[in-house]
């Protein structure tokens, strides 16, 4: 009985994919008319805005997730990294099971990564081999998961809490609040400020955007970044350099628990290791940080319901069913929709299913994480807004070997940044251009103006 059942069930939700699929067409179909006969701009230009919007790109993945899920394309993508053509992967199952077998589907950053560093990989963009492991055990060892609850979430709390303050009634998202608050973790909590706050948070925002988003290699965008890089390199150096003459005396901060490892002999330590080590977290987490908070902000300042329910976690210093909101919100627009990987040799993709795809040796993989979180087949009601999904259906930093480094302190950081914000009365967009996230002409929200009533604060408001 149970095997009849479930036949029909599997048969409902794969019809029900397929209808949404041809609705998604359509919809697309009219915002792309509607983009052609109006506005500024060439008809391209205007396309290509119309159909980057996070809701555009949503539909296009229902299409293809219900008509066809795992695509093989001739045309290079990206241009920025070898390879031979481009292939999507767009189900819950195909997309983690490229991330999960590394042996056949390898990271790309490599070549990037040596510029950045002057020399080797960072381990983001090293195999599963000893070095990787050297690496990360170094690193687990000086950024620990108890320093999540002990450091990152008190300090986050701290300085958000007084970005807000400073701003009575209107703030600018990035630029007062959900940049620096990270820039600050890393400087205090790191041991590098940088030169200044400013200065890191342009090397980093540069030097992410080089790394992951430059698909067709852009040559303003690669001169910046080789500043940048020199410069964060120079820093660096400098900054260890003074550290181990004593200046400033030992602290218990990442750099000095990396410096007390390799005064203890352990491998992987050495000062040019622990510059490269740096060099990736730093660029890891302040940029990622902020775009991450003002896109789970929007969505929430979309949904009038959702933002009522997380601000009343917030005011009730409910942490987890805050987190629960921003990670929901979150998957309606991801920091990273897609991650890519090259495939090493021919492999086959969602094998003995209808949807099998072998894809040629040196096919860029893109494994559409933000399709796979609207996959009807993984999650209950994906197009529904809820807080009690659980973390499985969630790809919010990457999967398999790769995931991301961060991931713990990202639990913790990014609701503790839109915390006070979020128990501030009657929160809203600014009117017009500026209450909506403006990247300037960065891939990374520039500015983002929110207003709210003064009011009340945390402690007042039961
Ligand atoms: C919202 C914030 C963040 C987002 C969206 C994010 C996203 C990601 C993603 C998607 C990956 C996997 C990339 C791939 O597989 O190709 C990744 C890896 C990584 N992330 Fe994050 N990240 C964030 C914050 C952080 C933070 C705070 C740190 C450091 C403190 C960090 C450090 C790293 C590192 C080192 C890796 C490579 C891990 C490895 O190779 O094993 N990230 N991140």
């Amino acid at each position: 009985m149970s095997l009849v059942a479930n036949l029909f069930r599997a048969l409902a939700v794969r019809l029900g994919a397929l209808m949404a699929a041809l609705g998604a067409l359509a919809r697309l179909a009219v915002i792309g008319g509607r983009a052609a006969s109006s506005g500024t701009g060439t008809v391209g230009d205007r396309l290509k805005g119309a159909l980057s919007e996070p809701a555009a790109q949503r539909l296009a993945f229902t299409a293809l997730r219900g008509l066809l899920p795992n695509l093989l394309i001739g045309t290079r993508f990206i241009t920025s990294y070898e390879n031979t053509g481009t292939a999507i992967v767009t189900r819950f199952g195909d997309v983690k099971e490229v991330l999960a077998r590394d042996g056949d589907f390898a990271v790309v950053y490599g070549p990037r990564m040596r510029m950045i560093t002057g020399g080797r990989d960072f381990f983001l963009g090293i195999d599963d081999t000893p070095d990787y492991t050297r690496d990360v055990s170094v690193m687990r060892l000086a950024m620990r998961r108890e320093d999540v609850e002990s450091v990152v979430r008190p300090f986050a709390a701290r300085r958000a809490a007084e970005r807000v303050a400073d701003t009575p009634g209107r703030i600018d998202v990035p630029a007062e609040l959900s940049l620096r608050v990270p820039a600050e973790l890393v400087g205090s909590y790191f041991g590098t400020p940088g030169p200044s706050r400013q200065d890191m948070i342009d090397w980093t925002t540069i030097l992410f955007w080089y790394l992951f988003i430059d698909l067709n290699a852009d040559p303003d965008v690669d001169a910046r970044a080789v500043e940048a890089a020199g410069r964060l390199r120079a820093y660096l150096d400098a900054t260890i350099a003074r550290r181990k003459a004593g200046s400033p005396e030992p602290r218990d901060d990442v750099l000095g628990r990396c410096l007390a490892l390799q005064a203890s002999g352990t491998p992987g330590t050495d000062d040019l290791a622990i510059r490269n080590n740096l060099v990736g977290l730093l660029i890891g987490a302040v940029p990622t940080t902020s775009k991450a908070a003002c896109q789970a902000l929007d969505q929430l300042l979309d949904r009038p319901d959702a933002l009522a329910s997380a601000q009343r976690a917030a005011r009730a210093n409910d942490d987890a069913a805050l987190a629960a909101h921003v990670f929901e919100a979150l998957r309606f627009n991801p920091v990273n929709p897609l991650i890519y990987r090259r495939a090493r040799r021919e492999a086959t993709i969602a094998r003995a299913t209808l949807r099998a795809l072998t894809v040629p040796a040196g096919t860029m993989v893109l494994a559409a994480n933000l399709s796979a979180m609207f996959d009807p087949l993984k999650l209950a009601a994906p197009e529904e807004f809820r807080t009690d999904r659980p973390w499985d259906d969630y790809i919010l930093w990457g999967d398999g070997l790769h995931t991301c480094f961060g991931a713990q302190v990202n639990h913790a950081l990014i609701p503790t940044i839109l915390k006070p914000l979020l128990q501030k009365p009657c929160l809203r967009r600014a009117a017009g251009p500026a209450g909506r996230i403006d990247p300037g002409k960065t891939p990374f929200p520039v500015h983002f103006v929110v207003e709210f009533d003064a009011g009340p604060d945390m402690e007042a408001i039961p």
